[in-house]
């Protein structure tokens, strides 16, 4: 609990784990914290956001929780998740196609009874789209007589952010117990929460633990401006202790690789690393791409031979069905299946 404010307790402290096949594969010391196996809806770090923000919810009397994101948004399912936990309505606004197929995380939305409005994008930044659909759809629902919380993209907002301030806290105080307080923390980056609430958690709380984001779509001047200006809205709201500028907030810009949630064969062939050697699944829109990132950054000699690092797990495996990325892996897999007649 940061800051005294008060948090529905969702997750428990999280493992982090060694794995010895890949640190010897890469040549560097790598941990991996599961934060994928926080324990509702499938799991993912949108939960330690969410102790935040369905609390704030409940306090408000809110009977339902609408949010944003792509068709197979991880924030909406488990949105949709702690929804159905809390007794509260749910839905998921998308400017995207609908994938032809109830598959993957809308699959998973609809077994927990949340609704999914999709809107064809129409070339207008996504953002102007939103600003005009969602209105509509809360006065909608508030209509039919729902009281309507709203969650923005990612829950990347200050109260949000402040679920990965208590994660630092703990990668803190796990770090030291394990001897690795010198280790470089990894993370994939979208809408900036988990970087931003990591961030200004380890700084505030003077550890010794580094971090390096790894984007996951193209991070141009506007999201250089946003980080610099989510931080001033974290240190004001929470009145830190620390300044900041944008050289300060390390972020790889170089691993997106062609876009958003785009397949592409190098991160699948980190999903494949991974899993073929310590039977951990990534997903291939975030941590797939983080770890690619990763194998990269050794490549480049941006990560030092023997450098300890501990990339944060931050779920996402509901993405590997995905239809999208399902026929890319099933061109690749499927001659490993035989079949007798
Ligand atoms: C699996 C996974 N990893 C990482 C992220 C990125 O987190 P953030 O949006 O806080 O940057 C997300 C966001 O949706 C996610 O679903």
């Amino acid at each position: 609990m940061a800051f005294g404010i008060k948090k529905l307790h969702l997750v428990d402290e999280t493992p982090i784990q060694y794995l010895p096949n890949i640190s010897q594969e890469l040549g560097i010391e790598m941990y991996i914290k599961r934060d994928d196996l926080t324990p509702f809806g499938a799991g993912g770090n949108k939960l330690r956001k969410l102790e935040y923000l369905v609390q704030d919810a409940l306090d408000r009397g809110a009977t339902m929780l609408i949010t944003v994101g792509g068709a197979q948004t991880n924030h909406g399912r488990l949105t949709a998740a702690v929804a159905a936990k809390y007794g509260l309505k749910c839905a998921i606004i998308a400017i995207d196609d609908y994938p032809g197929e109830v598959s993957a995380n809308i699959l998973l939305d609809r077994i927990m009874d949340c609704d999914l409005i999709l809107k064809a994008d129409d070339g207008r930044d996504e953002d102007e789209q939103l600003d005009e659909l969602c209105p509509k759809i809360i006065s909608e629902y508030e209509e039919k007589g729902e009281r309507v919380y709203f969650i923005p993209m990612g829950g990347s907002n200050e109260l949000g952010a402040l679920g990965y301030y208590d994660c630092a806290v703990e990668l803190d105080r796990q770090a030291k117990k394990m001897g690795i307080e010198d280790a470089r923390v990894i993370e994939s980056v979208g809408s900036m929460g988990t970087f931003m609430g990591l961030y200004c958690g380890l700084k505030n709380e003077g550890s010794s633990l580094r971090l390096t984001g790894i984007s996951i779509s193209p991070f141009g001047s506007r999201k250089d401006r946003r980080i610099v200006e989510y931080f001033g809205q974290m240190k004001e709201k929470f009145d830190l202790a620390i300044d900041a500028v944008r050289e300060d907030f390390d972020i790889q810009k170089d691993y997106t690789r062609g876009g958003y949630n785009n397949p592409c064969k190098e991160v699948r062939e980190a999903i494949y690393l991974m899993a073929r050697k310590e039977a951990i699944l990534l997903d291939p829109c975030y941590t797939g791409k983080g770890f690619a990132g990763i194998i990269d950054m050794v490549r480049d000699g941006k990560m030092k031979p023997g450098e300890k690092v501990i990339f944060i797990h931050t779920g996402g495996f509901p993405g590997l069905y995905t239809l999208h990325h399902r026929v890319e892996f099933e061109k690749e897999l499927e001659d490993g299946i035989r079949i007798i007649k």
